[in-house]
């Protein structure tokens, strides 16, 4: 009866939201678009990236704004989930995670890139807190192959829920990359912990 309500007024929400009918407009398959569009807008490195990795990527709006932004761009998607051809981008299904998919992400492009933006979130459970500390631990895996593939200008952006893994990830991010910046974007709902770290520039390139 409960999660009945809860998905009546999701919906209504939804149907509401600025951000949910401009996707529809602009033919972006998600909301989430806009955030990487306003990352994008305070940042301004997407069309300067020719080599970019994209986790988490489905339904696709972030492959879609980075395909739009860098159109002689090679571009790789990796989700758990199917994901729906986007012109000018590859897609990988599996997980994140996996030590073979990893290998699959570093044979593809075969060279240093410029970008990783991983907008990965675990399912949510309705506790708050192990959400971010789940959400979290995908930021921490993504920052450390981060280290791996990235040129040494390269850009790393990444979802984090606030909570008590955020000091955690703000001390590792310190220690792999030079700049550090915390953004909130506003399609990013007020009610969501959901923020976004981006860092540039690392600290010492691995081979
Ligand atoms: C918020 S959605 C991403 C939305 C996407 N940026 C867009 O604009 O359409 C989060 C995605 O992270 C994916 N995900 C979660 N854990 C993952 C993992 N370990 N490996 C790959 N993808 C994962 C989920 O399947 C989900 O599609």
């Amino acid at each position: 009866m409960k999660k009945n309500k809860f998905s009546k007024n999701w919906v209504k929400r939804q149907k509401n939201d600025f951000y949910t009918k401009e996707s529809k407009t602009q033919g972006y398959r998600s909301r989430s678009a806009f955030k990487l569009i306003e990352i994008d807008q305070k940042f301004n490195f997407l069309s300067n990236s020719k080599f970019i990795l994209d986790l988490g990527s489905a339904p696709g709006g972030w492959s879609q704004v980075a395909s739009k932004k860098n159109k002689n761009g090679k571009i790789l998607s990796v989700d758990i989930k199917e994901m729906l051809p986007i012109v000018n981008v590859k897609f990988l299904r599996g997980d994140f995670i996996n030590p073979n998919i990893q290998d699959d992400i570093i044979n593809y492009f075969n060279k240093k890139i410029d970008v990783v933006v991983s907008d990965m979130a675990s399912n949510t459970t309705g506790n708050k807190e192990l959400d971010s500390i789940r959400t979290g631990n995908l930021c921490l895996n993504a920052l450390e192959f981060s280290k791996r593939v990235l040129n040494i200008k390269g850009v790393f952006v990444s979802k984090i829920f606030m909570g008590s893994v955020f000091k955690e990830i703000q001390k590792e991010a310190k220690k792999v990359f030079k700049n550090i910046f915390f953004f909130k974007p506003k399609s990013s709902r007020k009610e969501s912990k959901e923020i976004y770290i981006f860092c540039k520039s690392l600290r010492i390139l691995n081979d």
